[in-house]
């Protein structure tokens, strides 16, 4: 199967590009970024591409490839998109139109994933635990927002046959390597990652506030799953909450002190921010994920094997 993964030079697009070839659920790649991304894998048979998606002649140029299936990763996050409006229309929801209706006409009914996110539910869902269809989504970001406007055109595109949608919906990702982000959930992965490496950080919200996490290891595989589960499992509605976990950040300090002791814990202060504190407090922190289960993606590892796989991996990258 040949699997184009845009946005693949960001982390989510990076490890589910090892995972499909180590998992051999792909035998090609074409990897589009904004400029060209790197190569994670030992296969030979990868393309790397640069590729602007807010512009239609490189969106097209990428679809005539022919691929089999592909996964929108390509966006602007939380914190970027409620920044700059303008931005986050344009590429979160105008150029993913662009792409699936560049899809839908090129290569029609095939298989496309897209990473959408819990800021589509907003603060209703805080109150109960959220499934996928008993809270009527009210997302109380930018980023939310263009996210539910573009499962409700997967929705329709796969009810008339168009394309064959899968929507998966993303507990914040945890341990995330690399640099910050503009998410509003950066500091998530910052407490840990930060002082793994010597530096110091700040937890910017109340030690008590729980968060829903999904780590690097289950996200990859539960990716690669949303194209293998059949079709059918999916019916009417497309979305479907991927499992994970909940934490608090004081969890999550008490985990890393417990795996790699209590210097390192040291290094992470508070410094309250409470424009971060509002906008994880309209996050859910619980989800019902019995419908990912039905459907066969995989249970989460946890939160100390999540951080020891982030100690172990960084000790062999260094
Ligand atoms: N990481 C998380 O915790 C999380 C949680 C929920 C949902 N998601 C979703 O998963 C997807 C991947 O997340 P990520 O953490 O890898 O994000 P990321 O920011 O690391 O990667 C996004 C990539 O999109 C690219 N991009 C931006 N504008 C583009 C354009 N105009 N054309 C082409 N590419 C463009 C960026 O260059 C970047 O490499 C996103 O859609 C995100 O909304 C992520």
């Amino acid at each position: 199967m040949k699997v184009l993964i845009t946005g693949a030079g960001g982390f989510v697009g990076q490890i589910l590009a090892k995972k499909l070839i180590s998992t051999s659920t792909a035998t090609s790649l074409i990897l589009a970024d904004v400029t060209a991304p790197p190569n994670p894998t030992s296969s030979q048979d990868v393309q790397c591409i640069a590729a602007d998606l807010t512009d239609a002649s490189a969106a097209e140029k990428l679809i005539s490839r022919e691929p089999d299936a592909v996964y929108i990763l390509h966006g602007i996050m939380s914190s970027g998109s409620e920044a700059n409006l303008e931005l986050g229309l344009k590429v979160n929801f105008d150029s993913v139109r662009q792409l699936l209706d560049i899809i839908r006409v090129q290569r029609p009914g095939i298989k496309v994933v897209f990473t959408s996110s819990c800021a589509v539910f907003g603060r209703k869902a805080v109150e109960s635990t959220a499934t996928e269809t008993d809270i009527v989504p009210m997302p109380e970001s930018s980023y939310g927002t263009q996210k539910l406007m573009i499962e409700c055109l997967i929705n329709d595109y796969s009810r008339r046959g168009l394309i064959d949608g899968r929507i998966v919906r993303l507990p914040t990702v945890f341990v995330r390597a690399g640099a910050p982000t503009a998410a509003a959930s950066s500091f998530v992965s910052g407490i840990v990652r930060e002082p793994v490496h010597g530096t110091a950080s700040e937890l910017p919200v109340d030690p008590s506030i729980g968060i829903w996490l999904t780590s690097p290891r289950a996200l990859a595989a539960n990716l690669v799953h949303a194209i293998k589960a059949p079709a059918e499992g999916f019916g009417h509605y497309r979305q479907v909450l991927l499992p994970g976990y909940t934490a608090t950040s004081g969890e999550i300090l008490d985990a890393l002190e417990k795996v790699a002791g209590k210097e390192v814990r040291a290094l992470v202060r508070e410094k309250r921010d409470e424009t971060v504190q509002r906008i994880v407090l309209s996050w859910p922190a619980g989800y019902d994920t019995s419908r990912a289960k039905e459907l066969g993606f995989e249970e989460d590892v946890g939160l100390e094997q999540t951080i020891r796989d982030f100690v172990e991996g960084e000790k062999k990258a260094s």
